[in-house]
């Protein structure tokens, strides 16, 4: 049987140089080449690039306990300390259980009255005659949000350098991630020390907090701080302050980045897309009027008003708008892992410390599965994603280390894009050229997309 693994044509130094240049293009570029694409590195630590659905699943989900996040990790490590998403095997399995019931659905009900809260505040001050970066107008929402919906913690005016905190950390980790030599943390690099400057930033923030909830405990009861406050390790003691301030910084950078970015690129595709814009309009008008107090046309359940939760239950074309953003611009644009141990999968060897790249970003871009793959097309979400193989489509990953955050991500965008969209249109300002994919941790627009809010 011939190999499912085929070695790339090219070069180690052109690839290198590729990567390095535009590792999107590179990506896309191996798609067709095979199910699993070598790279040709070296035998001690050989790297594959993996387009298969049915490798990825072996690799996050069958095989899942023979991989570990590892290089990618550890340089996220250096923000986020040892929380969910950088914590592995036994450790990472007992977090995972004690953080779930923050995204229980009881509890997303609640997120959504905060989140249609923060939404109604920045569309009641929305500049309306100067263009703005719709990517910091995004980033400051969801970053208000998270830190309400899980910390109980309004920012007010120290909310932009916050911001500017996370803008420093993600482009600190991001570089640090894919270049050829990581310079330890503990050397004053001018970059190490800005970084630490920022980390510092977030800290205070969140020890803030903490110290906040630990005089006041009730005050916090129900939100995710609470919970880690009350959460006991195996031995029945608390878990330490280290272990909250990681987690919350875990939730802070994990949860609002890639949710602010997938709403740049919708509210871009959306302006691209005329018809789905005005498929949109439609349903958010119809939404903004159900929310309203006293709407006849309301639910009688909910006394003539639907919640905020209620609500997004009625964006069904918005949440295809969101999938098919997703599909074309997944944030987390690359999945890493690297074998524990030799492994075995559907036939082929892969020996011990061997690197495996997943890209949701050229998969999601696969012509054979997705026709017209390049179109914006909300529509082919109308049978849902499960008319595609498991993990031709997964902007949330998949298996034990999947994303805790999708369907508050799904809720925050969903409501985000129907409450603006039901009272402004955004349009770019010319002269900025066609939209460019920046590959930070999460998938950025490049400039940040100046546009004008436009009231409908
Ligand atoms: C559109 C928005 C989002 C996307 C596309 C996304 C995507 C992902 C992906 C692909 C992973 C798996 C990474 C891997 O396997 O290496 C992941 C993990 C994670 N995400 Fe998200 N995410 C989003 C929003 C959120 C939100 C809102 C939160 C929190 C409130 C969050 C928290 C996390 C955490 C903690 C993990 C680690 C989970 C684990 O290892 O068990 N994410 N996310």
């Amino acid at each position: 049987m011939p190999s499912r693994v085929i070695g790339i044509p090219t070069s180690r130094t052109a690839n290198f140089l590729r990567f390095q240049r535009d590792p999107l293009g590179f990506l896309v570029d191996a798609q067709p080449l095979g199910e699993v694409v070598s790279l040709r590195t070296s035998s001690m630590r050989p790297t594959y690039i993996v387009n298969s659905p049915a490798f990825i699943q072996e690799i996050l989900v069958h095989q899942e306990a023979n991989f570990r996040k590892g290089r990618s990790s550890s340089v996220l490590r250096r923000t986020i300390g040892d929380g969910l998403l950088t914590a592995e095997h036994e450790v990472h399995r007992q977090q995972k259980k004690y953080l779930m019931p923050v995204f229980y659905k009881e509890r997303i009900k609640a997120y959504a009255q905060i989140i249609r809260e923060e939404t109604e505040r920045l569309a009641d001050k929305m500049p309306m005659d100067r263009p703005v970066a719709m990517h910091d107008l995004m980033m400051e929402l969801t970053l208000g949000i998270i830190a309400r919906s899980l910390f109980r913690t309004e920012l007010a005016e120290d909310k932009a350098e916050l911001a500017a905190a996370v803008d420093v950390t993600i482009r600190k980790t991001a570089r640090t991630i894919y270049s050829p030599i990581i310079i330890p943390f503990s050397v004053p690099t001018p970059g190490h020390v800005q970084h630490k400057k920022a980390i510092r930033t977030l800290e205070s923030m969140i020890y803030e907090a903490i110290s906040k909830a630990k005089s006041n405990p009730e005050e916090y009861a129900g939100s995710m701080l609470g919970l880690l406050m009350d959460t006991k390790d195996e031995n029945g003691a608390p878990i330490s302050e280290t272990e909250v301030r990681d987690q919350m910084m875990t939730m802070l950078l994990a949860g609002h980045e890639t949710t602010a970015n997938a709403l740049v690129w919708a509210w871009h595709s959306l302006e691209q897309s005329p018809e789905a814009e005005e498929k949109l309009q439609a349903e958010a008008d119809k939404m903004a009027v159900l929310m309203k107090d006293g709407s006849a046309s309301a639910s009688a359940a909910s006394g003539g008003r639907l919640s905020a939760y209620e609500a997004y239950k009625e964006l069904a074309y918005t949440k295809q708008v969101i999938q098919e953003t997703l599909r074309l611009y997944p944030p987390a644009w690359a999945i890493l892992r690297e074998s524990e141990q030799p492994v075995e999968m559907l036939g082929e060897r892969f020996s011990v410390n061997s690197s495996f790249l997943i890209s949701p970003y050229a998969i999601h871009r696969n012509e054979a599965v997705f026709g017209d793959a390049l179109v914006f097309r909300p529509e082919r979400f109308d049978k849902g994603a499960s008319q595609w193989a498991r993990f031709a489509y997964f902007p949330f990953g998949g298996g034990a280390r999947g994303c805790i955050g999708s369907q508050f991500a799904m809720l925050e965008a969903g409501l985000i894009l129907g409450i603006l969209a039901s009272r402004f249109r955004f349009r770019s300002i010319p002269g900025q050229g066609d939209a460019v994919p920046e590959p930070l941790v999460s998938l950025r627009i490049k400039g940040g997309r100046q546009m004008i809010a436009e009231r409908r």
